[in-house]
């Protein structure tokens, strides 16, 4: 489907219905498949032949929306995982191990900020965090020679930071490692990152990807570019007997899908954190409409980052589609059209207390901690995800008491913008 645009890709690729077959992806719910003789699945059990044999290695309705996810990223092979946790997880563990060390950009989502400074510290993976915006040479500096991994979000989930990939990717492989970027927010229809010089991309898929907030998942992308056996002695898991595979290498017998299936049939085959073949069907019906659905976000969100941005009740918005935004110029480099997503920051000039009053004022947004799904949602992060901290430490965060995280949704950006207007009244 390589030739097709982003829209009839994320139709078309990934399933190509045969002859009296359904035009809707079917599901696959069967743990388990059928053969004939001894040997036939023991070539499987060899990775000698291609073939499902198990749904935790692999299954045909999950394969089928990871193939579209690495068409739309123009990558070689793709993965799909229960959580966009799981993903980031995977991508980083499937290339580093004890006595390793990364680089990340430090404005990440939370819940990686912990997995690389907190859980994967216990793995013996340690984890130098670098400012997003810092120079290609403070980058540099705090690489190691045990570094494996350079990683970073496309658009900052909540900081709304957009990634100079370039600078990025230059830096990682001046040092000889991959650059693994998080593209969540950006989604592959505003930005490729693989087109910028990444070398592995990740999702939640449970954002804009699913997009109706009904089920959890992400994503590996690989773009086959990186070269494993040249830097051979730093990833040997790749281009070095795997004794748990029957002396499998890698590199050797899979060429550029190395990264994936490692990945597949050693960490999934161990850890196991696949997606239902139900939720892949469900994230392929997000998929399908993926293109339509951002640019409402985007054009939606801009309408509400301009008019938010000539309130008199707020003093601040953060959103890189507005021209005087510290990301503009960046947002139009990478992103296309300078489309970023539909995630917005604003502050309240009555800080917390009208914060508070503002969001107990709104009828038509929700209330929630999801972002990225089709109904427009709110968030209080100083009521919310960062509760625990007082007013000092959430300056100190970024977060100002009166900070508000607003994921616009595609609904007539009039009834939004309404709704918004009549909650500042009270706020
Ligand atoms: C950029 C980004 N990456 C990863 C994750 C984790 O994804 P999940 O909640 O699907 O595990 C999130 C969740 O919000 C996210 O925003």
């Amino acid at each position: 489907m390589s030739h097709y645009n982003l829209e009839t890709k994320c139709l078309h690729s990934g399933y190509t219905p045969k002859k009296g077959e359904p035009c809707a992806l079917p599901i696959y719910q069967s743990t388990t498949f059928k053969y004939d003789t001894t040997d036939e699945m023991g070539q499987l059990f060899d990775l000698k032949a291609e073939g499902y044999f198990y749904t935790r290695l692999q299954n045909p309705t999950n394969d089928a929306v990871a193939a579209k996810i690495a068409d739309l990223e123009g990558g070689v092979a793709g993965l799909l995982t229960s959580s966009g946790q799981a993903a980031n997880f995977y991508a980083i563990f499937n290339i580093c191990e004890a006595g390793d060390h990364v680089v990340a950009a430090s404005t990440i989502y939370g819940g990686t900020f912990n997995l690389l400074g907190v859980t994967l510290k216990k793995l013996g993976i340690d984890c130098t965090f670098v400012d997003t915006d810092a120079s290609a040479e403070e980058i540099a500096a705090a690489f190691k020679p045990n570094t494996k991994v350079l990683f970073a979000e496309t658009i900052a989930n909540p900081a709304l930071v957009i990634l100079d990939i370039e600078k990025f990717a230059k830096v990682a492989h001046e040092h000889e490692v991959p650059l693994i970027v998080d593209n969540t927010f950006a989604t592959p229809i505003n930005c490729r990152p693989f087109e910028w010089g990444a070398d592995i991309v990740t999702h939640s898929t449970t954002k804009y990807m699913d997009g109706h907030a009904v089920q959890v998942g992400g994503a590996i992308i690989d773009s086959g570019n990186f070269d494993w056996e040249a830097y051979g002695h730093k990833y040997h898991g790749l281009t070095e007997p795997d004794e748990s595979y029957h002396g499998v290498v890698y590199t050797k017998q899979f060429g550029k899908k190395a990264y994936i299936t490692k990945a597949t049939t050693q960490l999934m085959r161990d850890l196991g954190s696949i997606p239902s073949p139900e939720n892949c069907f469900l994230l392929n019906l997000g998929l399908e409409t993926l293109p339509l659905r951002v640019e409402r976000h985007c054009e939606n969100a801009q309408k509400v980052a301009e008019f938010l941005n000539a309130h008199e009740k707020v003093s601040r918005v953060i959103y890189a589609g507005l021209p005087g935004d510290k990301y503009h110029d960046l947002a139009q480099k990478y992103m296309d059209d300078g489309r970023t997503c539909g995630v917005i920051s604003f502050e309240l000039t009555g800080g917390r207390d009208a914060a508070v009053r503002f969001m107990d004022s709104l009828k038509l947004a929700n209330i929630a901690t999801h972002v990225a799904a089709s109904k427009t949602m709110v968030l209080h992060p100083a009521s919310h995800t960062h509760r625990q901290m007082n007013d000092e430490q959430l300056r100190e965060a970024g977060v100002s008491p009166g900070m508000i995280r607003l994921s616009v949704g595609i609904e007539s950006s009039k009834d939004i913008i309404n709704d918004l207007s009549n909650a500042l009244e009270n706020a």
